[in-house]
């Protein structure tokens, strides 16, 4: 497999930052040091105007582009290159004040007032005309300045909007999606149901915090509606910018596991894949090690997003942030950790926000590279110049990439249908916590796993494991089968194939669409806990997995029972199962149990998917990229104290040492290893 490399310009790891130059106009003394400090901190890059809007158009139609022109021509003179951002994200005064169809109205109906940001709405014709005019000048001003690689398109984009116009543009979604057969609909979301049922389609309200909140499909629907919404804006500022300068790629910044869009639909539309990435880390909820784990889990999210390609790490704060309930400071060494594992999980970018501290408003406090001190002087701007030594040091392992064997079923819809089904019980759902457990436990195992969607192509792979798989899309199923009758692994758990995608119920036994067959059981009935009820799972071997939260009472047909109930009155009865299909095997959890219990079943899985095991030692995290002939092996320690990982053969990239089976790592330590 050939390198892959995002961009032309750039063989090697983009090194970068949010740059505010237009918060700075009246001081270029201070314009000037940054760029002497952004080569003294190995940059290459820089992420501008991404609210840049009130000073490229401070009154509607007057527009200034050539401050901006000059910041990014002098950068590129410097060895830095510009990711170009669009500045739709925040509008300016004038804006809100002639056109005030631009401020979303929330839940209950209320319009916003003018200010803060990410709020616009996605519908609003005068607000489309109003970005595609600054954006066009944008294009046509700086898309081709030799130093621009890459459109950021707004910024994190993200809410829903409730006002006239995108309820209209709703009814008009829905009734193209049901072929304007509002019969279509009503079967389809089952509305007989307390009397539900529709005459047309302009009655049809999206759920306002007040209204209609019983209808399963619809909530669904608008969840879905406001995806494909705010992706018709997303790529409406696209095909500006495209119709301008079609060479210059897109992105646009996503964000951790975020539930109000499914990025799976959006990403297809975007050239590269970016995110921005803020972990809790040393909180006082969970240990270093799964803070770290959790982001290793968005970053598999994202980069499964696009796979083939290196992902980007768009954001992330040099020192601390100002959002967080505690804004407590990276320690020592934890920058470099968190900045290279963005790398490990397969991204050829390491960005931050922000370069330098504003001095007023709501960030000021936020970290940056450059604090308020205004020197290079300081520990953060020490370990950010460290990053980007290493990055230059590690450039041969841009272009590479994470090519899992093993994948995570995750879906958007399956999740919201989780959200808002009224089953189980209301705080042990853990959809997001499940699918994390499982990713864990074979991270642990020194598995890297993709994290993708149940409608895609799972022929790469030869492990899958289906976590809470509740809603089934149409083909899911037949995927599932081929899948393990051409070989693979499947793992399913309770909660597996309860309805459609319009969240109506399989008839005649769930797993439904025809899994029952493939799993050679039916589940006939799910038990929820109380937080302190426990129950069981004996294997053959006698050894028991603690069972929480929720049981399913099982019908076994011809599948292999491998666990029984140790408890209650359905004690004896099969809790997992395993039916050999074809030339693979699908394996039944019928229980909630911890993902390390399971632990010896998924080395098993993985010996039968002849997927090699890495037992790490406590606390050390594992990553492997590949391509053009290479492989790079990553280990993270993720405690204070120092660990030995043994085993470990090949050449440190950044230090040319050797190692003949033995890496020792200091506390937060991270190494390459080119083997
Ligand atoms: C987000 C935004 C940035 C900034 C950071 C602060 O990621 O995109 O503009 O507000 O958060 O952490
Ligand atoms: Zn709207």
């Amino acid at each position: 497999m050939e390198k892959e490399f995002l961009f032309p310009q750039i063989k090697g790891f983009v090194h970068g930052s949010d740059y505010n130059p237009d918060q700075w106009l009246d001081r270029p003394d201070i314009l000037e040091e940054d760029i002497r400090l952004m080569k003294k901190a190995g940059m290459n890059s820089v992420t501008l105007g991404v609210f840049s809007w009130a000073a490229y158009e401070p009154s509607e139609g007057e527009f200034h582009f050539e401050w901006m022109k000059e910041i990014v021509e002098r950068l590129y003179r410097n060895g830095i290159y510009t990711v170009l951002s669009t500045p739709s994200g925040a509008r300016p005064a004038w804006l809100d004040a002639a056109y005030p169809e631009a401020m979303r109205v929330d839940a209950r109906g209320l319009r916003d007032r003018h200010g803060n940001r990410h709020n616009h709405c996605m519908t609003s014709p005068k607000f489309r005309e109003k970005v595609a005019a600054v954006d066009r000048r944008l294009a046509e001003c700086l898309g081709s300045q030799p130093g621009v690689i890459l459109y950021h398109i707004s910024n994190e984009l993200s809410g829903e909007c409730f006002c006239p116009l995108c309820v209209r543009k709703f009814q008009k979604y829905l009734a193209d999606k049901f072929d304007n057969d509002i019969g279509k609909l009503n079967k389809a979301w089952w509305t007989a149901f307390w009397s539900h049922s529709y005459s047309s389609f302009d009655q049809i309200e999206p759920p306002f915090a007040n209204g209609e909140s019983s209808i399963m499909g619809l909530t669904l629907e608008w969840r879905r509606f406001t995806t494909w919404n705010m992706n018709d804006f997303m790529k409406f500022e696209r095909e500006v910018l495209r119709s301008v300068t079609p060479d210059v790629p897109v992105t646009s910044n996503f964000m951790r596991l975020f539930g109000g869009l499914d990025y799976r639909k959006m990403a297809p539309e975007l050239d590269v894949i970016s995110w921005d990435n803020y972990p809790t880390f040393h909180n006082d909820t969970e240990s270093f090690a799964d803070t770290v784990s959790e982001t290793s889990f968005q970053h598999a999210l994202m980069r499964s997003l696009k796979r083939g390609r290196p992902f980007m790490m768009m954001e992330s704060a040099p020192g601390l942030v100002n959002w967080q309930a505690v804004n407590k400071l990276k320690r020592p060494g934890v920058h470099r950790l968190a900045c290279l594992q963005a790398v490990a999980c397969g991204s050829d970018s390491v960005q931050y926000f922000q370069w330098r501290k504003s001095r007023g408003c709501a960030e000021q406090f936020h970290g940056a590279v450059v604090d308020h001190l205004g020197t290079d002087d300081t520990r953060i701007f020490r370990e950010v110049a460290q990053v980007g030594e290493a990055l230059k040091k590690l450039a041969p392992v841009a272009g590479t990439l994470v090519n899992a064997r093993a994948a995570l079923l995750f879906d958007w819809d399956n999740r919201w249908a989780i959200w808002d089904v009224r089953a189980l019980a209301a705080d042990t759902k853990k959809y997001e916590e499940t699918c994390l457990d499982f990713y864990r436990a074979f991270l642990r195992l020194g598995v890297d796993m993709d994290v993708v969607g149940s409608d895609e192509d799972l022929g790469r792979y030869d492990l899958v494991v289906a976590p809470m798989l509740y809603m089934l899309q149409p083909g899911t199923a037949s995927r599932l089968r081929d899948f393990v009758e051409r070989g693979g692994q499947l793992l399913a758990t309770y909660f597996t194939g309860y309805v459609d995608s319009d969240q109506l119920c399989w008839l005649g036994g769930f797993p439904g669409d025809g899994l029952s067959e493939l799993f050679g059981l039916i589940s006939e009935e799910i038990d929820s806990y109380y937080p302190s009820d426990r129950n069981g799972i004996r294997l053959k071997d006698g050894s028991v997995w603690e069972v929480r939260d929720y049981a399913e009472i099982l019908r076994v047909k011809d599948a292999e029972v491998l666990g029984v109930y140790t408890e209650d009155f359905y004690r004896g009865t099969p809790a997992l199962t395993c039916k050999a299909f074809g030339r693979g095997k699908a394996y039944y959890a019928a229980a909630r149990s911890s993902a390390a219990d399971m632990t010896e079943l998924f080395e098993k899985m993985l010996r039968e998917a002849d997927i090699p095991v890495k037992r790490m030692p406590p606390n050390v995290e594992y990553h492997v990229r590949s391509g053009g002939g290479e492989t790079y092996e990553f280990y993270f320690n993720c405690a204070d104290l120092p660990t030995v990982v043994p085993g470990v053969f090949g050449t440190d990239p950044e230090t040319g040492v050797r190692l003949e089976g033995r890496l020792a790592l200091p506390g937060y330590g991270a190494a390459v290893v080119k083997i």
